[in-house]
């Protein structure tokens, strides 16, 4: 087994800015003095969720949704293999983490666009509840995401926090990724900040 490139640059940059970003919208959605980094930030999580979608299209392989979003079948299989620690290596996302990342990349639009709506004065107290309860369900999967990381790492045997930073993980050759595509994180970049300006405008 090589160490092998998985992770291009902009899931890389994406996952930690849009990690980053929540976890200041988290931080400052309470507070008048902080509402508009507040909606900067939360802003910044909706155009990182995307450019990720579209990322999830056109990205390298294991970027791509129809890599790593897989059926009920293979959900337990997965967890089946945990329990019997009979996992086999894989280059890219496992199938529960798969769905994991379904529901952050979901969650993430749902309470960008509920809070923009009470923003724009839209809504009444009901939505304000509703972005609470979604951000709150936000919070709760990221738990639950980073307790799977740390899970799946000890499992494997491979440090996949490590992995999200250097874009390298174990496995053959002829599974790494052709390139980094640097060249896409502008574009990353420039949806996170029009985003972020659009919709505290
Ligand atoms: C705080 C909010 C966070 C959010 C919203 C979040 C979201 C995500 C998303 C969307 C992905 C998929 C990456 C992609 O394919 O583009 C992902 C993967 C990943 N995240 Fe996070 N994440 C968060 C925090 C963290 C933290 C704190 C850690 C480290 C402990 C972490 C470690 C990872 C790792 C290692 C992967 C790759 C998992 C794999 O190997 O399949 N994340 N995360
Ligand atoms: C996507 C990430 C976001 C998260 C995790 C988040 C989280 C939160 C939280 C936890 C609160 C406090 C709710 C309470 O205790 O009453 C809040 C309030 C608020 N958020 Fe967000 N938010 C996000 C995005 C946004 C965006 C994009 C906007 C606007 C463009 C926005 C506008 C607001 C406003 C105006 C409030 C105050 C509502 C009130 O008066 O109760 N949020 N947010």
């Amino acid at each position: 087994m090589n160490r092998i490139l998985v992770w291009d640059w902009p899931v890389r940059i994406g996952h930690w800015l849009l990690a980053g970003a929540f976890v200041l919208a988290w931080l400052t959605g309470d507070s008048e003095t902080w509402r508009l980094v507040h909606v900067w930030a939360g802003g910044a999580v909706v155009g990182v969720v995307l450019f990720r979608l579209l990322w999830g299209l056109v990205g390298t392989r294991y970027a791509r949704f129809a890599s790593f979003v897989r059926g009920p079948g293979a959900v337990k299989a997965y967890f089946l293999g945990l329990f019997r620690h009979t996992l086999a290596e894989q280059p890219g996302h496992n199938p529960a983490g798969g769905w994991a990342i379904v529901a952050l990349l979901s969650l993430g639009l749902l309470s960008g666009a509920s809070g923009w709506l009470i923003y724009q004065d839209i809504g009444g107290e009901w939505l304000e509840e509703l972005h609470e309860t979604l951000a709150s369900t936000m919070l709760a999967m990221v738990i639950v995401h980073v307790i799977g990381v740390l899970t799946g790492s000890l499992a494997h045997g491979e440090n996949l926090v490590r992995a999200m930073f250097t874009g390298m993980k174990r496995g053959d050759a002829d599974a790494a990724i052709a390139g980094a595509r640097p060249l896409a994180v502008p574009l990353l970049l420039t949806c996170a900040a029009t985003c972020a300006w659009w919709l505290a405008r």
